[in-house]
């Protein structure tokens, strides 16, 4: 995994490597070429940098007449979003931190699949090119989790939107390579395909598999919609039949998860017996 040229073109032309970087570690960095050389779809912009605030920000604030996909990488990001304005741990070189802009012929209340279906594009893509023996599972909507400890996480932003067409941002990171993070840092259970697999993992050809296989099922979500992908969303529910507790709107409800709803909604069986539907909100299993 050693790629020299990679680093000192790198070194040279972007930002100084981070000063705590040691120049011993054999660092895979991420490069367009490689990347696009693993690529089935080419009708695809990539752009890599080195350091950005946050690819899902940079390309919040990118205005394009064309309605092309853009992937955006970075090896570092200075302020990494993750839901509910938590910060998203992204040191050097160690993890993806990736962010797709694309357009949807759909109003946003018709979009509410889409965070559940990049989940399980996430999980393929690692199945793909990181098999495991343990099932990458799913917590609604999208964490992805290995024994309940979270490997990736996913953040959609709406950029622009009329009545029937809309164009988002999704910002997906998943954990490579990191295998130590202050608890102060990172206040969950986490895990890293590292951890996990004992060895590096090439990010070059994770992020490959992912554009392909998220730009496949985005063009399959955009003819049919989520409920094509419900019996294989269903397959990888970790909450499914657990009791768990979910914060909505500033509220809190607990029941027991009855999987999810054609639009890819949160069933919920309360107390009450009632069966609630659920669009948005923070699940947590009860112990
Ligand atoms: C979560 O809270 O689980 C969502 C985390 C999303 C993190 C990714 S990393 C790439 C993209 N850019 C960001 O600032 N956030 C997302």
């Amino acid at each position: 995994l050693l790629v020299l040229p990679a680093l000192r073109r790198w070194k040279k032309g972007f930002v100084d490597l981070p000063k705590n970087h040691s120049s011993d570690d054999t660092v895979e960095l991420l490069d367009k070429d490689i990347i696009q050389s693993h690529l089935h779809h080419q009708s695809i912009h990539i752009d890599v940098f080195g350091e950005l605030e946050s690819t899902n920000t940079y390309l919040m604030k990118q205005h394009h007449e064309d309605t092309l996909s853009r992937v955006c990488l970075a090896e570092v990001q200075t302020k990494g979003k993750g839901r509910f304005d938590r910060r998203w741990h992204s040191p050097f070189a160690k993890n993806i931190y990736f962010s797709l802009s694309c357009s949807f012929s759909k109003s946003v209340s018709q979009l509410s699949g889409l965070s559940l279906i990049v989940g399980l594009a996430v999980c393929k893509a690692i199945d793909a090119v990181c098999p495991q023996k343990n099932k990458l599972m799913i917590k609604w909507p999208n964490d992805v989790l290995v024994d309940q400890k979270k490997l990736s996480g996913i953040l959609i932003e709406i950029k622009s939107n009329t009545k029937d067409a809309c164009e988002v941002v999704i910002g997906i990171g998943i954990n490579v390579n990191m295998e130590n993070a202050d608890k102060e840092i990172i206040n969950q259970p986490w895990t890293s395909l590292k951890t996990l697999l004992g060895q590096k993992q090439s990010r070059n050809q994770l992020c490959a598999a992912l554009i392909d296989i998220l730009l496949d099922d985005l063009n399959r979500f955009k003819c049919e919609s989520f409920f094509c992908f419900m019996n294989e969303w269903n397959k990888r529910d970790v909450l499914f039949g657990h009791s768990i507790q979910l914060l909505s709107n500033e509220k809190v409800y607990t029941g027991i998860e009855k999987g999810v709803s054609q639009q890819g909604h949160l069933l919920l069986q309360l107390p009450s017996g009632e069966l609630k539907t659920f669009a948005s909100g923070e699940t947590s299993l009860l112990k």
